[in-house]
């Protein structure tokens, strides 16, 4: 039996919702889709002004864009993530402080308090496969009288908000709770992914949900952002496009990374029915992948639940308990050659050439590499059937039998 890694949803709803893009309204970039899209996204998440850009990266970056990052700064990002958690500070020209993980793969908040610095400006916790971050821990941290009285503030929303900006990475994590709430209602801003593989997809594409302090005015800065993801200008082409609307201007510096109606249109059709249908026959996954592997007792499994918490199911984490990273790339290559693909999430960005050379050691989070060495991520999207998790489980322990372990 052959399982793909990965394979994306574009069943008949998706289908129809872009055919509908094409013939119908026949617009293109930003436009009605993606503002149906935003309007779907504060529904299931229960919070207001979101706004879509063209990628979880370009969304950071705006976001930190707008807190004034840059250099001479420090933002501070857990070391097991993928990298573009670190290149969208580096790319404003900030120095990312990476500190180690928990065992459930997320930033330590007992190693926070001594990486924040007065130059630190923000903070970017990771909800790694799906598993949400423990912000009560690190926003006590952020909001702390000592972190404020280390903060130094360059510029007129930074003294507003006197501290640290906290932004999610939550490119993994649509559809997960945290203490019983939808995710985005802990950080000051959550920045979402709709890249092909995430559990919603646009093909591309980012979501920012604002959630700032009640005296940041949360409908201006969403107008403001819009404007920024936009090169500055005023005016989606969409607007301009109406009678007598054809006057604009650029008031900002801004980006362009604004989502097109024609990405919008294929996440549009699959969050409509995220909830209700996408969402729990990928919990159903997660469940008969540990319930399998509950017979192994190799196997290190990934918790759904926890309290008021739980996952959206993102990623399936496996790790397999003694062995080597040598060993954990055998069983890969096992895998891989019986038809089983699976993969690793991620390599740490200290074993990377780019971060190696600017001097990132891995000796220096040794609960990130002690993860990685192990870990195993295992197939699971819509539409993969229990009978072939099964057999991914059978060829699992095929592969760890493989290596002879007595
Ligand atoms: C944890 C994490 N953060 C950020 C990103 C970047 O998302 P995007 O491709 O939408 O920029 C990814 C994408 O794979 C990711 O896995």
């Amino acid at each position: 039996m052959k399982v793909p890694f990965f394979k994306p949803l574009i069943d008949d709803d998706v289908i129809a919702e872009v055919n509908d893009t094409l013939t119908r309204t026949t617009w293109l970039t930003t436009g009605p889709k993606v503002r149906l899209l935003e309007q779907e996204i504060e529904k299931l998440l229960g919070i207001a002004n979101v706004l879509c850009v063209n990628s979880w990266t370009s969304g950071a970056m705006l976001a930190l864009k707008w807190y004034g990052v840059g250099p001479d700064d420090e933002v501070i990002i857990p070391a097991y993530t993928y990298s573009a958690t670190a290149l969208c500070a580096m790319n404003l020209g900030a120095k990312v402080v990476m500190v180690d993980v928990k065992d459930d793969f997320t930033l330590d908040p007992e190693k926070l308090l001594e990486n924040i610095t007065n130059k630190t400006k923000a903070i970017i916790p990771v909800d790694i496969g799906g598993w949400p971050c423990d912000y009560d821990a690190i926003k006590s941290i952020v909001q702390s009288e000592e972190v404020k009285g280390r903060f130094v503030a360059e510029n007129e929303v930074q003294t507003k908000l006197g501290r640290p900006l906290l932004v999610s990475d939550s490119a993994h994590s649509i559809g997960a709770l945290y203490n019983g709430k939808p995710i985005a209602h802990a950080p000051d801003m959550t920045v979402l992914s709709f890249h092909s593989v995430k559990n919603i997809t646009a093909g591309e594409g980012g979501g920012i949900c604002l959630n700032l302090p009640a005296d940041f005015d949360s409908q201006e800065l969403y107008q403001e952002l819009k404007v920024l993801s936009l090169n500055g200008q005023t005016k989606t082409a969409y607007e301009k496009n109406k009678v007598g609307g054809w006057r604009y201007d650029i008031i900002y510096q801004g980006l362009k990374i604004n989502m097109p109606d024609i990405c919008a249109a294929i996440a549009l059709a699959q969050i409509k029915k995220y909830k209700e249908e996408l969402l729990p026959e990928r919990l159903k996954i997660f469940d008969r992948y540990n319930q399998n592997l509950s017979k192994y007792e190799w196997a290190i499994m990934q918790g759904v639940e926890d309290g008021g918490n739980r996952s959206s199911c993102h990623l399936y984490l496996v790790r397999i308990k003694g062995i080597t990273e040598d060993q954990r790339d055998q069983m890969i290559q096992y895998l891989s050659e019986n038809q089983v693909g699976v993969n690793v999430h991620y390599i740490p960005m200290a074993m990377l050439k780019l971060f190696k050379s600017m001097g990132y050691k891995i000796e220096d989070y040794p609960k990130t590499y002690e993860l990685y060495a192990n870990q195993i991520t295992l197939p699971i999207y819509n539409n993969l059937t229990l009978e072939q998790v099964d057999h991914v489980c059978v060829m699992l322990d095929k592969a760890y039998q493989s290596l002879g372990i007595s």
